[in-house]
């Protein structure tokens, strides 16, 4: 078990006997693969593929994420202050590689307390990408999903956490969803959705099924205006592509952040409900009750 500077989170000695662990089984009969793909860097893909994980898993899902972007691996958001190292751990580039079982690469994530169970603790596993894993070459356009087959049948969720660039991998985790939402913040652009989207079409054409469930407006000012003119002009030309819940910008989020839990783990996030609610709209469009 690692241990991170929250003591609390994680199931010590003196809370064994307290403490009670869920995500036992796996709960769904068909696993869903699901990413949140967007051109650019900063625009909270690693921020809602851990939020959403940690709300599904603290729903009793049993939830894996991948990670593909080696510049931001999301294994080091919530193992940082562990005795975790990245370098010195397997990674998905050796699993496409051939070289090492999937299973080996794995790792579970400390156990969270649940937001107002205190006694009781989520987790998730995560799969680390490796060096370079954004441009790992292969002539198979399948070869993440034929990696992720062998253990598809262990888990309900799994999500992919993507590169900012139009790399290779991001082509790869497209090949391999069932469904993406593109995030996007203030500054962006329509057009950086219509790439994406763009990307997804290719994607089909080569063979995958991947559906997009929608547009996320994050990192929204409740108070200015451009941000409010910027939502309204979103909601005018996507319609209800774009998700109703906005996840607006939250110190909760950095906070979290700093202290390696997701965002419904710690104390402030009780206060701050967009994830919540955006998480259960994302349950509502992935048709999962
Ligand atoms: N709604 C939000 N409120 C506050 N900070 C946010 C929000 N969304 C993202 N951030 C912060 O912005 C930074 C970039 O987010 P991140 O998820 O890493 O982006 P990406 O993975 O797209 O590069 C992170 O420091 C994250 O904590
Ligand atoms: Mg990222």
């Amino acid at each position: 078990m690692f241990t991170n500077i929250l003591g609390h989170h994680i199931i010590g000695n003196k809370e064994k006997t307290k403490i009670i662990p869920t995500n036992k089984g796996k709960i769904m009969e068909n696993t869903i693969h699901i990413c949140f793909p967007a051109r650019k860097g900063g625009v909270g893909k690693t921020m809602l593929a851990g939020n959403m994980a940690a709300y599904f898993a603290n729903d009793g899902y049993r939830v894996l994420v991948v990670g593909t972007d080696s510049q931001e691996d999301i294994t080091e958001t919530y193992l940082a202050g562990t005795d975790f190292d990245i370098d010195n751990h397997h990674t998905l580039v050796e699993v496409l590689n051939g070289e090492i079982d999937i299973h080996d690469a794995i790792v579970k994530t400390p156990e969270f307390k649940k937001p107002r169970k205190k006694l009781q603790t989520y987790s998730f596993d995560m799969l680390p990408g490796g060096s370079d894993i954004n441009h790992y070459p292969s002539d198979n356009l399948f070869v993440l999903r034929d990696a992720v087959e062998k253990v598809k049948s262990e888990y309900d969720i799994i999500i992919y956490d993507t590169c900012p660039s139009d790399s290779e991998s991001s082509m790869y985790v497209l090949m391999t969803c069932d469904y993406a939402v593109v995030p996007v913040t203030n500054q962006a652009s329509f057009k950086s959705v219509n790439t994406i989207l763009g990307d997804m079409e290719l994607a089909k054409e080569c063979g995958s099924h991947i559906e997009c469930l929608g547009v996320i407006l994050n990192n929204l000012t409740r108070i200015n205006l451009l941000d409010k003119r910027n939502e309204e002009l979103f909601r005018e030309m996507l319609g209800d592509m774009v998700f109703k819940n906005v996840v607006h910008r939250c110190t909760a989020v950095t906070n979290a952040d700093a202290y390696n839990v997701p965002v419904c783990s710690f104390n402030e996030g009780e206060r701050f409900d967009d994830l919540y609610y955006l998480y259960l709209e994302l349950k509502k469009r992935m048709g999962v009750i």
